[in-house]
């Protein structure tokens, strides 16, 4: 079975290379480098990265891997090539596509992420889950963010492959992503391991900033800052860097990013009209009972002074009303 997952990384690493070397070849990457440079990918990144280019072909892979005898049965089953009905025959996945290899913690290549140079559907068509990829336990770009996780203690959590590929290159190298909105308990695990402090910075739709306060609860306790950064409406990281540039990126949105219970505060804020005495008490329950939801004792503590000292009210009479509704939602 080790042996078997040898063969598999080992055809990946071929086929790793073979991506990257139709895209950086003038007469066979054209489309798929100028789709790259388009969206100002620099080619630094392209190689620290290793994205490739899958030509329009349906059997440019499959010959390859014919001629250097690489078992196409596993090749099949990491979702490389598919078998036609009709004959029999095997067939390219990966077609016109610009490709993003998916490390393993150790950088080995176990699957692959395509992206459309297009419209078409799906805008990004991935290796299915197999013997070495198991797409909920990878951070992609992990491997590449790990020494900068590990030299500052934070680590930036995004969603998309070029979110952290355009972060990189602004120089926040310590961006990893979950390839999507929902973020796995071993992800969670893997980066509390090794980061005490989490930005959260998913594209600022409805369901990437629901999805925030879901992984921003999943990775909270163990003692870790979680924050969530925001972003007008609408953009995701790469939109933002490109639109206002990596310094902006750092200081307005990375820099300005806010703990899970600010932001939240400022979103209980913003139901209730402050100059109303009535609206004052509702929101001033509306984050006690959000406290009650930290396990933390100090953090609690942190919160209930501020808005002791916002409304002038002793921190005493605060925590016995917290205390109720503490025993209520019990
Ligand atoms: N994703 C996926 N399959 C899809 C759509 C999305 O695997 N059909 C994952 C990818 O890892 C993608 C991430 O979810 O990078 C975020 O999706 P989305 O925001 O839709 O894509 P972007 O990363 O913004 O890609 P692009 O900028 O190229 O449109
Ligand atoms: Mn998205
Ligand atoms: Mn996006
Ligand atoms: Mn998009
Ligand atoms: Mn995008």
């Amino acid at each position: 079975n080790n042996q078997k997952r040898k063969q598999v990384t080992e055809g990946l690493e071929l086929l790793t290379k073979f991506y990257h070397y139709l895209l950086t070849t003038a007469k066979y990457g054209s489309p798929g480098m100028q789709y790259l440079e388009n969206r100002g990918f620099s080619a630094e990144m392209i190689k620290h990265f290793r994205i490739g280019y899958a030509v329009d072909s349906w059997d440019a892979v499959t010959n390859l891997l014919q001629k250097r005898d690489v078992n196409l049965e596993q090749m099949e089953r990491a979702g490389i090539i598919a078998k036609r009905g009709f004959d029999n025959k095997y067939f390219d996945r990966f077609r016109n596509r610009v490709i993003f290899p998916i490390f393993n913690m150790r950088g080995q290549t176990v699957a692959f992420g395509g992206r459309t140079l297009g419209e078409d559907k799906p805008k990004y068509l991935n290796s299915p889950e197999s013997e070495v990829f198991h797409k909920g336990s990878i951070l992609y770009g992990y491997h590449l963010a790990r020494q900068a996780i590990r030299k500052t203690s934070q680590a930036v959590l995004l969603e998309g492959y070029v979110d952290v590929i355009r972060a990189h290159q602004a120089g926040v190298t310590c961006s990893v992503a979950s390839m999507g909105t929902s973020l796995t308990e071993a992800q969670a695990a893997a980066l509390t391991r090794m980061a005490d402090t989490i930005i959260i910075c998913y594209d600022s739709d409805n369901a990437g900033i629901e999805a925030s306060f879901r992984a921003a609860e999943m990775l909270q306790g163990n003692g870790k800052v979680i924050k969530i950064a925001k972003m007008p409406e609408g953009l995701d990281p790469d939109d933002y860097i490109r639109k206002f540039g990596g310094e902006r990126f750092k200081s307005d949105v990375i820099g300005a990013s806010q703990t899970l219970m600010t932001f939240k505060m400022g979103y209980l804020r913003r139901k209730r009209n402050l100059s109303d005495e009535g609206d004052r008490l509702l929101y001033i329950e509306d984050v006690l009972r959000e406290l009650t939801k930290l396990n933390r004792a100090v953090e609690r503590d942190h919160y209930l002074r501020l808005l002791s000292e916002e409304f002038s009210i002793s921190l005493d009479s605060l925590k016995k009303q917290q205390h109720q509704l503490y025993t209520m939602v019990q």
